[in-house]
């Protein structure tokens, strides 16, 4: 049997997005991206990038923008802290990386509106380091195939969950995964109604074998 990393990457190939315009792009647009991509949906954030991008094509342009002009680039996307911090951000790292987006995790987890997963996507994509992501739609597939129990939410849960993350992280083809992921729960390991007879791992999904694909991942509590 194929390692899960390596189905996920096959499927990803074969039947993932390839076509988005930040991929294979600097650090600087996989972080936008990324960002952007935090609340919202692929097809919203396509065109919002390609305005932004247009708009503020290096870091360096981004930072010496005033805060009206970057949040009317946000107008629609809702959740204005996001393009607030990016801003922030911006100017942060010309202050401190000399303009160039920081090259180690630390660093870019230390920047305004930077989680552990958003600094791992941007790694992992931008600089092909081998770096787990734990999004919500990897939550979801991860609390499925492993069979994890509990709310996401706890605490105890979630490092469950980064473990089973990190260990299923390949070395290689890093970025190819990593959108495998992304893909894979959106489109096939949805919420509602998932398409397991498209999943490249159902054979080994725990949450199948034991017909427990509605009962996860386990909903917050009431
Ligand atoms: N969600 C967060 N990052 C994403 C990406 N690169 N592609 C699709 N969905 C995402």
């Amino acid at each position: 049997m194929h390692s899960f990393s390596s189905r996920l990457i096959r499927w990803q190939r074969r039947h993932g997005r390839h076509d988005l315009p930040w991929q294979g792009q600097d650090a600087y647009r996989v972080w936008l991206s990324e960002i952007m991509l935090q609340q919202t949906q692929v097809a919203t954030v396509i065109s919002y990038y390609q305005r932004f991008i247009a708009s503020f094509p290096n870091i360096a342009a981004l930072a010496a923008a005033t805060e009206d002009e970057v949040l009317a680039h946000w107008s629609g996307l809702g959740y204005y802290a996001r393009g607030r911090n990016l801003h922030k951000a911006a100017q942060i790292i010309v202050e401190k990386h000399n303009g160039e987006f920081p090259r180690e995790f630390e660093q870019i987890l230390e920047l305004p509106g930077i989680g552990r997963s958003t600094a791992a996507a941007i790694c992992a994509q931008a600089y092909h380091e081998s770096r787990a992501i734990l999004d919500g739609n990897v939550k979801r597939l991860l609390a499925r195939w492993c069979g994890i129990e509990g709310w996401a939410g706890n605490k105890k849960v979630e490092e469950k969950l980064w473990q089973q993350a990190e260990a299923l992280m390949p070395r290689r083809n890093v970025a190819t995964y990593t959108q495998a992921l992304m893909d894979m729960g959106a489109t096939v390991c949805t919420r509602g109604k998932p398409k397991c007879g498209e999943c490249p791992v159902q054979t080994d999904c725990v949450a199948r074998q034991t017909d427990r694909i509605a009962e996860l991942p386990t909903p917050r509590p009431t």
